[in-house]
C-alpha cells in the first residue's frame, strides 16, 4: 500500500546528519549521561506534568523528586504526579534497552504507574466516556478501547518499515490519544510510548514535549484530527532535533589549541598571537606558562579582523 509520508525533508536530513553525528560520539562517557540524563528526567516530568495542567513549577517538581519532598501549596496530587514520573521512564527504558516491544500489558502498567496514588481507576482501561477538551472529535465507546488498542499495537508492528521512526511515533502518538483508552494520563502516556518508539531507534533519551510548546502542541493535534498530519509529525522532528542538540552540544569540548597550532590556522605568527594574547585582544588562558586558546575563539578573532579590514577599505 502506499502512504503519504509528511515528514520535511531538509528537518529529516537534518536530523539524521545529527543522529549520526552523535553515534559516532559513542560511547558516551559515563559520568556525562548520568548527570544529563537525571537532569532531563526533571524536565521532562516537569513539562509532561505541566501539559497537563500541573501547577508545579520546575523547581519544585526538582525538590520533588530529588529529596521526595512534599510541597506544602500544592495539591498532593501533583506531587504525586511528579514522584510517579521518574519511575514511569525508568520502565521505558528497561523495555527500550531489553528490546521489549510495546505491548497492552505494558501500556497498562504505565498507567498504573502514572496514577499510582492518584486515580483510583490506575491500571486499568476506562469504562465510560470521556471527551478531549479542545477536540472536535468524540472518543470512541468504552467497550471498544480493548481491541482499538489492541489494534493499534498491531498497526505499530506492521509499519515499523513504512514510516521513519519520527513519523512512526508521531502518527503512534496521535492514534493513541484519538482512542483515549483511559480516563486519565493519555496526553502523559502518548508522550512515555512516543519516547519508547523513538529511543528503540537509536534516538537519545529523552524527547521532550515541553510545557511552553502546548499550543503548537495541541494545535498540530487538532489539524491532525482533521487527516492533515503533517504539523504533527513536523512539530515531534523539531521536538527530536532538540535533544539530538542538547548532546551534541553538551558533548561538543573545545579544541583548545596551543600558539603554535593557532599560528598555523590563521594569518598570525606566534610572537604576534602571543602579544595578542597578553593584551587581552583575544580570549586566551595559560596553562603552566604558555598561551592557549580555543578555536573558536581564534576564528572569532580573525573573522572580525577581517570584517574591520573590509569596512575601513570603502
Ligand atoms: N485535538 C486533539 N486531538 C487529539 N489529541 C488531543 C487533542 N487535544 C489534546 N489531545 C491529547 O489529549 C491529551 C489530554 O487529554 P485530556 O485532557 O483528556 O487529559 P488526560 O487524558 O488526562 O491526559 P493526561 O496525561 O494526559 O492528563 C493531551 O496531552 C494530548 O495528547
Ligand atoms: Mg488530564
Amino acid at each position: 500500500m502506499f502512504s503519504m509520508h509528511v515528514i520535511d525533508r531538509v528537518i529529516h536530513e537534518r536530523i539524521i546528519e545529527k543522529k549520526i553525528r552523535l553515534e559516532n560520539k559513542r560511547p558516551l562517557p559515563p559520568s556525562f549521561v548520568n548527570r544529563l540524563r537525571k537532569e532531563l528526567m526533571i524536565e521532562y516530568t516537569y513539562d509532561s506534568n505541566a501539559i497537563e495542567g500541573s501547577s508545579l513549577t520546575l523547581n519544585e517538581t526538582r525538590l520533588v523528586i530529588e529529596e521526595g519532598i512534599t510541597i506544602g501549596k500544592k495539591p498532593l496530587s501533583e506531587v504525586q504526579g511528579a514522584k510517579n514520573h521518574p519511575e514511569a521512564i525508568e520502565f521505558i527504558e528497561k523495555m527500550v534497552y531489553g528490546s521489549e516491544d510495546i505491548s497492552e500489558e505494558k501500556i497498562l502498567h504505565l498507567h498504573e504507574i502514572i496514577l499510582k496514588g492518584i486515580e483510583p481507576d490506575a491500571g486499568n482501561y476506562r469504562v465510560s466516556g470521556v471527551i478531549v477538551t479542545g477536540a472536535m472529535f468524540t472518543p470512541p465507546r468504552s467497550n471498544e478501547v480493548p481491541q482499538l488498542t489492541q489494534e493499534l499495537i498491531d498497526w505499530l508492528k506492521k509499519n515499523i518499515e513504512e514510516y521513519s521512526p519520527i513519523e512512526l511515533a508521531a502518527r503512534f502518538h496521535h492514534k493513541f490519544v484519538k482512542i483515549h483508552p483511559f480516563s486519565e494520563g493519555n496526553g502523559r502516556i502518548a508522550r512515555l510510548l512516543l519516547n519508547a518508539i523513538l529511543m528503540r531507534n537509536g534516538y537519545p533519551f529523552l524527547i521532550n514535549i515541553t510545557n511552553k510548546d502546548r499550543a503548537k502542541y495541541l494545535t498540530s493535534l487538532q489539524e491532525a484530527d482533521l487527516g492533515n498530519l503533517e504539523a504533527f509529525v513536523n512539530f515531534i522532528a523539531r521536538s527530536s532535533e532538540r535533544i539530538l542538540d542538547i548532546y551534541l552540544n553538551a558533548l561538543d569540548e573545545p579544541e583548545i589549541l596551543t600558539l603554535k597550532q593557532a599560528s598555523e590556522l590563521s594569518p598570525y605568527s606566534v610572537d604576534y598571537l602571543s602579544l595578542l594574547a597578553r593584551r587581552g585582544r583575544i580570549a586566551a588562558f595559560k596553562k603552566g606558562n604558555k598561551w592557549q586558546m580555543t578555536k573558536d575563539e581564534l576564528m572569532k578573532y580573525v573573522a572580525e579582523m577581517e570584517a574591520k579590514r573590509n569596512r575601513n577599505k570603502y
